[in-house]
């Protein structure tokens, strides 16, 4: 047994290119001048043969394509066995309803999660005698597939956007946005693609694991404003940036974590060009970004 990790998507919500965006790295991405990404969603599996999807996105259809890994093994056999939910945001469940077809596979997720879910018609699409809704506790962990375990946790984070009332906390911590601390072979692997701010609590759970997978929405806090897409900073999005003093490139610095890896990239982070000042800056702080296809093993 092995952890091995496949980023079937590793842009944030809408993707790369996005469909009504007109920023720079939008336009690079149609033009064919930086790769395009898909949206957020891991692949995980111990032993390459049975695989856990974390976060089901909108394009989980064209991802699984994209994966021989992931390639049905006989007529109606898939090696997805698991799939887990971080949050109930629409680019971490749409994909759920492609995933509908009779394929038995558990539903991992929070009671809070799986609450959101069901009160939503659409996702009984996924039938419940083929889909058990698996409802995780907090700290508590399951096996997801054989041989790798994972425990939920609580990060600061918010109700999912078509949720949001008139006050909305940002920094909220409970079932509505967990990280996943994965266990295979006795080493300790994180996925934690939403993340409003590192906390004490936090930092010290982290620190000294073999891998992470990290938030990398945004590289600064205004970076939307300053491109004219709208008003929401990171901060208001339930996001840390990569970059400033209580960003997560210098939080981490001290973590002594093997190998740190950013997800979820909104469209308009700097990083996703290759020539960009910010990438050399957080490849140079020991992070790797992620690309759609990109496998990592342990
Ligand atoms: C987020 O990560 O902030 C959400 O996915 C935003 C969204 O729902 O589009
Ligand atoms: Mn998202
Ligand atoms: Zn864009």
């Amino acid at each position: 047994m092995a952890f091995r990790a496949i980023v079937l998507g590793a842009a944030a919500g809408g993707g790369l290119p996005q469909w009504n965006c007109g920023c720079p790295n939008c336009c690079l991405a149609r033009a064919g001048k930086i790769p395009s990404l898909t949206q957020s969603s891991l692949a995980v599996s111990a032993d390459g043969q049975n695989w856990a999807v974390l976060n089901a996105s909108p394009d989980i259809r064209m991802q699984i394509a994209a994966t021989p890994q992931l390639h049905p093994t006989d007529l109606r056999e898939s090696p997805i066995k698991s799939v887990l939910v971080t949050n109930g945001d629409i680019d971490h469940v749409a994909g759920l309803l492609s995933l509908r077809e009779q394929q038995p596979f558990d539903l991992f997720a929070t009671g809070e999660i799986h609450s959101v879910l069901a009160d939503n018609p659409l996702f009984a699409a996924l039938a419940a005698d083929k889909v058990p809704r698996a409802q995780v506790t907090l700290g508590a962990a399951v096996e997801i597939v054989p041989g790798l375990t994972a425990e939920l946790f609580p990060v600061p984070g918010k109700v999912p956007l078509y949720l949001e009332g008139e006050t909305v906390q940002t920094d909220l911590e409970g079932e509505q946005t967990v990280g996943v601390h994965l266990r295979c072979d006795g080493q300790d692997i994180y996925y934690i693609p939403g993340c409003a701010t590192v906390t004490d609590r936090l930092a010290k759970r982290i620190k000294g694991a073999a891998m992470v997978f990290f938030d990398g929405t945004l590289w600064q806090d205004d970076e939307m404003v300053l491109a004219g897409l709208g008003s929401k900073t990171g901060r208001r999005m339930g996001h840390i940036s990569m970059s400033g003093p209580e960003g997560s490139i210098a939080v981490f610095e001290t973590l002594d974590i093997g190998e740190k890896i950013f997800v979820h990239m909104n469209n308009t982070n700097p990083v996703l060009r290759p020539d960009s000042q910010e990438r050399a800056d957080a490849q140079a702080a020991g992070w790797r970004i992620a690309q759609d296809g990109m496998e990592i093993a342990l």
